[in-house]
C-alpha cells in the first residue's frame, strides 16, 4: 500500500468542514486568513498547513492524507493502524464505505440528553474518493462526527428552539455557568435561554423589549426587565458571573454592548450569538475573536450566526 501525502508536495494538509449551506462563508474566512485551499470535496476544504482556528469550520481534520487501497480489507487495515474509532464522510462509493465501516471500530451516531458526558477521545474520519483512493484523517477536533451533536429534545418546556444553542454549548463544549451564579440574558424573549439558565440553577436577569412567555416568567429565580438592552448600564445591573446574549442586532452593536460590560469589570464571562445579515460581517467577527480570552464557534444549531465565548480564566 502506498500512502501519499496530499497537498501536492506540501508537508501538512488540514481539512475544514463547512456547516451545511455555509461553504461560501468558510471559503471567504479561509481566504481572509491567508489559508491556501488545495481541493474541495462537497463541503470539505482541504488546505495547506497545520490546523488553524477557523470559525466556519464545523469540524477540523488534522494531518489529512490520500491513501491508496486495493480492497475493502486493505482499506480497513490501513485505517485500523491509524486511529481507534472512525467516522465516514460520504462523498462517493457509499456502499463500499459501508463495507469498510463493518470491518473497523466506528462511531455510532446517537442522540444525547442535556449534560450527558461526551466521549473525550478523538476520532478519525475517512472518505472514499474512488475505488482505489481515500482521504484519511487520524484525528478530528470534535469527538463527535462532523462536529455535530443531536439531542433528545424537550418538546414541552422551552418556549423556543433557541434553547438548543445553550444545550450544545454546555454539553458538547462543557462551557457553562455554575448553580447559584448570577447571570444576565439579553434578547431573552420568549425565554428559551432564560429557561436553560434557570434549570441549571442560575439567578437570571432576563432582558427584552418583548415579554417573556408567562410560563417562563412564573419560574423562580428570574427577574425580568422589559427594556432595551442597549440602554442598560452595568453599574445598575451589578456584579454578574455571566453575560448571555441572543439579541437580534448588527454585530457592531453587539461589540459595543459587550465592550461596555467588559470595561465595567463587573462581568466575568460572556456567551453571545453574533447574528449576521448578508453579507457576513467578518471584520467585527475578527474584532470579537481578538479580545483576550475569546473563542468563536459555529454551533450545530447556529444558522447564519456564530457564538462568541469570552472566559475570564482564559484571558
Ligand atoms: C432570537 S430572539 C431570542 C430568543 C431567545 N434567546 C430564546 O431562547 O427564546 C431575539 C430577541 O432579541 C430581542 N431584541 C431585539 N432588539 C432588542 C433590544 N434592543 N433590547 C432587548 N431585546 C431585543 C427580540 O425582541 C427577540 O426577542
Amino acid at each position: 500500500m502506498v500512502s501519499i501525502l496530499t497537498s501536492m508536495g506540501q508537508n501538512k494538509c488540514t481539512g475544514y468542514l463547512a456547516p451545511l449551506d455555509f461553504e461560501l462563508d468558510l471559503k471567504k474566512e479561509l481566504t481572509l486568513l491567508g489559508i491556501a485551499i488545495l481541493e474541495t470535496h462537497g463541503r470539505l476544504f482541504l488546505c495547506e498547513g497545520e490546523a488553524q482556528d477557523v470559525v466556519f469550520a464545523q469540524d477540523t481534520w488534522h494531518d489529512v492524507e490520500k491513501v491508496e487501497y486495493s480492497s475493502i480489507s486493505n482499506a480497513a487495515e490501513a485505517l485500523r493502524t491509524r486511529a481507534g474509532r472512525w467516522s465516514h464522510y460520504s462523498i462517493n462509493n457509499h456502499r463500499r464505505a459501508e463495507l469498510v465501516l463493518d470491518k473497523i471500530p466506528s462511531v455510532k451516531i446517537k442522540r444525547y440528553n442535556f449534560l450527558d458526558p461526551i466521549p473525550q477521545t478523538s476520532i478519525g474520519v475517512f472518505s472514499l474518493l474512488s475505488e482505489s483512493q481515500m482521504l484519511v484523517s487520524p484525528k478530528t477536533n470534535c469527538p463527535l462526527p462532523f462536529g455535530e451533536i443531536q439531542f433528545n429534545e424537550d418538546k414541552i418546556n422551552p418556549p423556543s428552539r433557541a434553547y438548543l444553542k445553550l444545550w450544545e454549548l454546555f454539553t458538547l463544549y462543557n462551557i457553562r455557568p455554575l448553580a447559584g451564579q448570577r447571570v444576565i440574558d439579553v434578547g431573552s424573549c420568549p425565554g428559551g435561554w432564560t429557561w436553560v439558565l434557570q434549570t441549571v440553577g442560575c439567578h437570571v436577569v432576563s432582558v427584552d423589549k418583548a415579554p417573556l412567555d408567562p410560563k417562563i416568567a412564573a419560574l423562580p429565580n428570574i427577574e425580568f426587565l422589559k427594556e432595551s438592552a442597549f440602554g442598560l448600564r452595568p453599574q445598575h445591573i451589578g456584579k454578574l458571573d455571566w453575560f448571555f446574549s441572543d439579541i437580534i442586532c448588527y454585530p457592531d452593536k453587539l461589540l459595543e454592548l459587550v465592550t461596555r460590560f467588559r470595561d465595567s469589570g463587573l462581568v466575568d464571562n460572556f456567551a453571545c450569538t453574533i447574528k449576521f445579515q448578508a453579507p457576513t460581517d467578518f471584520e467585527t467577527m475578527f474584532k470579537l475573536k481578538a479580545i483576550p480570552g475569546s473563542r468563536i464557534v459555529h454551533l450545530s444549531c447556529n444558522k447564519h450566526e456564530v457564538t462568541w465565548i469570552n472566559l475570564k480564566n482564559n484571558s
